[in-house]
């Protein structure tokens, strides 16, 4: 079948992986095959996320407002990326219990 136009394979980085809108991508882009770099600042909750899905991705812990922690995504990052969706951030309807 062709999948030129499929995820397969795609690399695709997502943060806020480990909730929400991320974590919703998550699951969808695993359930199509794509290789995902997961980027969240709790290690628990990646090594959680990782259990529920079907290929092993490559998890970065990072917090993303620390300067002087983000040249560390350049360890992981893959050769060439297909995708980025960037969903980290504070969703204030959770903070408030909403
Ligand atoms: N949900 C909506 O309907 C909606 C609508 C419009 C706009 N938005 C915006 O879209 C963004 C995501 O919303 P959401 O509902 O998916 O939020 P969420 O459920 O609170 O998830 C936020 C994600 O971002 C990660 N994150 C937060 N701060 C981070 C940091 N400094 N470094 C790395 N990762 C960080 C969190 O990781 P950990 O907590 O695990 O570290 C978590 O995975 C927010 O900015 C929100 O305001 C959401």
């Amino acid at each position: 079948m062709n999948d030129f136009y499929g995820l397969r394979k795609k690399k695709i980085i997502v943060t806020g992986a480990t909730s929400g809108i991320g974590r919703t991508l998550v699951k969808q882009l695993d359930s199509e095959h794509a290789d995902l770099l997961l980027i969240g600042r709790s290690r628990e909750k990646l090594e959680a996320l990782t259990g529920e899905l079907s290929r092993k991705p490559t998890c970065c812990v990072i917090d993303l407002t620390d300067l002087g922690q983000l040249q560390n995504i350049a360890n992981f990052l893959p050769d060439k990326i297909d995708g980025l969706v960037h969903a980290a951030g504070v969703n204030l309807w959770s903070l408030l219990g909403v």
